[in-house]
């Protein structure tokens, strides 16, 4: 795969998208964008296509021409999964079958964004790995591991190339917290609008916080990939709970405001996962979280 090859992001107009399609046109790549909503404003390296993923003829047209294909939407998340697990199994996981169905004709790559939170399951005491057992505890995590089980029957049968890549928790430029994901995106909200920062639980929840330009640069990395690999957390292995986060916040001299509330049933108490797959595949050395605050709060010049 050189860099002259023809990238769409489905769902590239989201947080993960927008960057992802910020960085490979960046770095040379022919990107296009396939998503049911138009961006705020339109990059002109950029091809945008509009349409609804859950049509049946938009299969076709957001494969046509294409080398690969990143797939980077999901009408659920964690929070929500509990109240729309229907709409997971039946639309998200259904059409992403067809799309598979798809590309075993077209024979081009997809790379589907997985979540490496919630599609481990229960924490083991140490960093997941990805040949850890997968025991989602959530209908998000769940939905997520169907589908990488079908893609590897995929890969196995049909002789496809499709790789997982098993996200963290993501946090930067274009991230908004108001979608249901993105604890540190709701701090520095809340203190630019001086509100109350909701926690679920006591604060001691530890997340692997990644920031955003290196989950674009461990993709573009995995883009060239040709081992034999099909599944990588994207991640740092480095876990911080919410209230050191709240404390680094306090570091660079921002308070936020929090207001303690009851954990929630869909939230594993600690989740961090191994990047060694990542690193000795792409390269790719994540930056601190401390360095990480720094640069989005320095993105939105609060810094
Ligand atoms: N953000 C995270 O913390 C995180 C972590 C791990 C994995 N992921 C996964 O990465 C992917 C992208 O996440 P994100 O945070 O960028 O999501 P997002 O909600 O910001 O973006 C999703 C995009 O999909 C588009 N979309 C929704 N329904 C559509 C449809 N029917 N047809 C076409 N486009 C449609 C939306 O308009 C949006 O632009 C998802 O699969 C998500 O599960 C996200």
């Amino acid at each position: 795969m050189n860099k002259n090859c023809n990238v769409m992001i489905l769902g590239g107009n989201g947080f993960i998208g927008q960057n992802l399609s910020r960085y490979l046109s960046d770095a040379g790549y022919r990107v296009c964008v396939f998503d049911v909503r138009k961006p705020e404003r339109e990059d002109p390296r950029v091809r945008y296509l509009t349409g609804d993923f859950f049509e049946d003829s938009s299969i076709d047209v957001l494969t046509e021409g294409q080398d690969v294909i990143i797939h980077a939407l999901s009408t659920i998340n964690p929070g929500n999964s509990n109240a729309m697990y229907m709409r997971g199994y039946t639309r998200d996981f259904v059409q992403t079958i067809k799309l598979f169905d798809r590309l075993t004709h077209t024979k081009g790559r997809l790379i589907f964004l997985s979540s490496a939170g919630t599609v481990y399951g229960k924490y083991p005491g140490r960093p997941f790995d990805e040949s850890d057992p997968l025991r989602p505890i959530n209908h998000y995590g769940s939905v997520k591991l169907c589908v990488e089980t079908a893609m590897r029957a995929f890969n196995e049968q049909q002789g496809t190339c499709f790789m997982s890549c098993r996200i963290t928790n993501p946090y930067g430029p274009g991230q908004d917290y108001l979608k249901g994901v993105g604890f540190i995106d709701a701090v520095v909200k809340s203190i630019l609008h001086r509100q109350k920062l909701e926690i679920w639980g006591d604060g001691s929840v530890v997340r692997d916080y990644i920031y955003i330009e290196d989950v674009c640069k461990a993709m573009e990395a995995l883009l060239h990939y040709e081992g034999d690999m099909h599944t990588f957390n994207i991640s740092t292995g480095v876990g911080v709970s919410q209230v050191e986060i709240i404390r680094l916040f306090e570091k660079l001299g921002f308070r936020a405001d929090v207001d303690y509330q009851a954990t929630r049933s869909v939230d594993v108490k600690c989740s961090i996962a191994r990047n060694d797959k990542m690193i000795a595949a792409t390269g790719v050395v994540c930056r601190p979280l401390e360095q990480g605050i720094r640069d989005y709060l320095t993105y939105l010049k609060m810094l």
